[in-house]
């Protein structure tokens, strides 16, 4: 059988890590597509560079310079394309609401068209969010409302809609995963899980006494990365292009989330975190996500394994190590601190 080649963009955040992987597994030959940066920004896929070296590459291209993915395209002939690659922190896109908004709409444009021209059979991934559907009530599904509170939400839904126009009118097979926050021992460290977990060793070791954050009532449906990856995977395999939502079905708030990572090393997050700082207050917000993923489960058969308390211990347990802690030392070290 003819070995399948993907094409990834946001290749060098949580998911694009992820998936390369997941890829690469199942005898992929995967290319991804990654921006310049002044300072080395592969930190997370270093490791398949050398362990795939026939079937793993990075190439420099920019989303916004069409010349550039046809390039990059027509070189490579992907017969699969899974566009990651965004501005994807919600809260820093209030702060840079045009460049969010013009590039995560219109990169997803850029290579739809490219696809239109050069090869319709390619399959097409958009990277789709919950985000989009802002304050409509919980459980949100594929058909819900998208009532998006921010540059960012704004920017998916645009990009969704271009997906569903290029499937529609010129029969490309685009699909929107839409999915739940996803998190990792990968995840950027300015989203509220990792921001957690990461700090909680340096208030062990006493480098930081007091940790600022904004409004922790929010409630978030989060899942585990390595599980979403296999969900974008068979989206893309279904025979027709649609919309999935992707999603555990469970939600907790931020107030849970820190309950249950400073549990773990016994300590109580009260005495540690400054609530609703300034600094970390969103102008509107998403207070409320659940997910219904009845029909991923039901048609594509995927199922989240990883739930709430193991996705905390298992990034907690990493931000240890990489600290030379264990649980066990961690608890030492927070008994001196009560
Ligand atoms: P991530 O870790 O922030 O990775 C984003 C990727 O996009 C990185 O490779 C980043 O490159 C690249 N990128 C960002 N801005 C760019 C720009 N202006 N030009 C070129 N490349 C740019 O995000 P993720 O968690 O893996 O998410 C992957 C995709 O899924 C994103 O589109 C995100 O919006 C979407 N999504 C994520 C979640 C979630 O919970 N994780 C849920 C729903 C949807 P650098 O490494 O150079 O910064
Ligand atoms: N980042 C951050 N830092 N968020 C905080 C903090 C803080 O100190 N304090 C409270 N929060 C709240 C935010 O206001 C938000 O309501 C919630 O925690 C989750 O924030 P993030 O982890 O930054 O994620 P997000 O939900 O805004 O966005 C993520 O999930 C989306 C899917 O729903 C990102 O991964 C998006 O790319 C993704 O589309």
């Amino acid at each position: 059988m003819k070995r399948k080649k993907a094409l990834i963009t946001g290749i060098t955040g949580q998911d694009g890590s992820y998936l390369s992987e997941l890829l690469l597994s199942k005898n992929y030959k995967v290319l991804g597509m990654m921006r310049r940066s002044s300072s080395f920004n592969t930190s997370r896929i270093d490791h398949l560079y050398k362990k795939f070296k026939n079937n793993f590459d990075t190439e420099y291209g920019d989303l916004m310079d069409d010349s550039s993915i046809h390039s990059i395209i027509s070189k490579f002939k992907p017969d699969e394309i899974y566009n990651l690659g965004a501005q994807s922190h919600v809260g820093i896109s209030f702060k840079t609401a045009k460049s969010t908004l013009t590039y995560n709409t219109l990169s997803t444009f850029n290579i739809l068209e490219t696809i239109r021209i050069t090869n319709k059979k390619i399959r097409f991934y958009q990277a789709s969010s919950s985000e989009m559907f802002g304050i409509t009530k919980p459980p949100q599904r594929e058909n819900s409302q998208f009532l998006p509170q921010s540059p960012y939400g704004i920017s998916k839904v645009g990009a969704y809609h271009t997906t569903r126009y290029f499937r529609n009118a010129y029969k490309l097979h685009a699909c929107n995963g839409i999915l739940f926050n996803h998190e990792s021992p990968r995840r950027g460290l300015n989203f509220v899980t990792r921001k957690i977990t990461f700090n909680i060793p340096l208030i062990l070791k006493g480098e930081i006494k007091k940790l600022k954050m904004g409004n922790l009532d929010i409630k978030r449906d989060w899942g585990f990365a390595g599980d979403y990856a296999d969900a974008i995977w068979k989206i893309v395999q279904y025979k027709k292009a649609d919309d999935w939502v992707v999603a555990t079905g469970e939600n907790y708030s931020i107030k849970e989330f820190l309950d249950e990572c400073f549990g773990l090393v016994g300590l109580n997050w009260k005495k540690f975190i400054i609530q609703d700082s300034k600094q970390y207050l969103r102008p509107s917000e998403v207070p409320n996500l659940k997910g219904d993923a009845s029909k991923v489960k039901k048609i594509l058969k995927w199922k989240p394994k990883v739930k709430f308390k193991s996705l905390c211990k298992m990034m907690l347990e990493s931000d240890l190590a990489s600290n030379g802690l264990d649980f066990n030392e961690a608890k030492k070290l927070a008994s001196k601190l009560k």
